[in-house]
């Protein structure tokens, strides 16, 4: 059942957001947590969240017109819809019964993060056929179909590589980004993902098969793995691979040409949802055109602005350009 009706323009500019597994983020600013004890935060936030969404904010920064598609429980919908088109983003919702999961998000003063994510209802078969049918119905030939994160439970990893089928078949192009434990099943082909971004420690990971993990880990040769993981995941038949390495930055390949982008310094406020900002940013300068080195700038810039703020994913197109403008080529 569609809730909000979020119908698309056929000449639009359009990147569709399928967010399968939405949260709401709450952030919880305190100088330090202990574990154990009763503490009062100086601060809380709260946002509609899911990867996705982080993404679609990416490309709205960069001048894209993003819709997300979200298969949202319904109980807790009402001020995750509201809240997220009072941002000004066009959404469509498969609603299924439920409460909408959330995720704690702790900030301490000194940079550390803790993360709790919360786990959502279990959705069916016939609920997820009928979410990726709704997604199906909404592509164009050639149009970017971003989808990040988790999935609910209920749907196995199995279920990716008919995602991939479905949106290839479709004629989209899919940027994904998911964990180690779905991303294998995603790249059984035939059809393929046409872009992939995970983070250095997933790409790994997936590289290495059957091992998983939950952290980003930098060391000095970030950017050597990140190069040579981009390039591993390439040779499975992958259009497009970005591998991100948090502040160390990122290494891509694409048809042709590939490249390294060292990080940029960053007042960081909230790191949660640099990788899909930054995928969000990238898809939206490829559909607007940009070659892929310049459009990996771009994403760059994106969640560096990204991560400066609080709202995950979310950006100020102005700073965008600014940090942008720090990049060399
Ligand atoms: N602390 C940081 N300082 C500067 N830039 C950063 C930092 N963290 C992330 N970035 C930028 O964001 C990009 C993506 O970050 P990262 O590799 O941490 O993604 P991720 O682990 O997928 O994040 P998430 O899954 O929360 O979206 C990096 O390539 C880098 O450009
Ligand atoms: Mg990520």
């Amino acid at each position: 059942m569609t809730l909000a009706p979020g119908g698309r323009n056929c000449c639009t500019l359009l990147v569709l957001a399928i967010c399968p597994n939405p949260t709401i983020d709450r952030l919880v600013i305190l100088d330090e947590l202990r574990p154990g004890t009763v503490e009062r935060a100086r601060e809380n936030r709260a946002y509609p969240a899911g990867k996705s969404v982080s993404a679609a904010r990416g490309s709205l920064a960069n001048g894209a017109r993003p819709q997300v598609l979200v298969l949202l429980l319904t109980d807790g919908a009402g001020w995750y819809l509201d809240t997220l088109v009072a941002e000004g983003m066009d959404v469509a919702v498969h609603s299924c019964p439920g409460r909408v999961r959330e995720s704690i998000i702790v900030l301490e003063d000194d940079g550390r993060v803790t993360v709790l994510n919360g786990t959502g209802a279990p959705v069916d078969a016939e609920a997820w056929d009928a979410f990726l049918d709704g997604a199906v119905a909404r592509i164009r030939p050639g149009d970017w179909v971003v989808c990040s994160g988790s999935f609910p439970p209920g749907v196995a990893p199995e279920a990716l590589s008919g995602l991939v089928a479905a949106i290839a078949g479709a004629g989209g192009r899919l940027a994904l980004d998911t964990g180690p434990a779905w991303m294998p099943a995603a790249l059984t082909g035939p059809a393929m993902p046409a872009l992939v971004t995970p983070n250095l420690a997933e790409a790994e990971a997936i590289l290495a098969e059957g091992v998983t993990v939950e952290h980003t880990w930098v060391g000095a040769d970030a950017l050597e793995r990140a190069a040579a993981a981009a390039s591993g995941l390439r040779a499975r038949g992958i259009d497009s691979v970005v591998v991100t390495a948090g502040s160390a930055g990122l290494a891509w390949s694409t048809e042709g040409a590939d490249g390294v982008l060292p990080g940029l310094p960053v007042d960081v406020r909230n790191p949660i949802g640099a990788g899909d900002a930054f995928m969000g940013g990238l898809v939206a300068r490829l559909e607007q055109g940009a070659e892929f080195a310049d459009a990996a700038r771009w994403g760059m810039a994106t969640s560096c602005a990204a991560i400066e703020q609080w709202s995950p994913g979310g950006a100020d197109a102005g700073r965008v350009a600014h940090f942008r403008s720090l990049i060399t080529a």
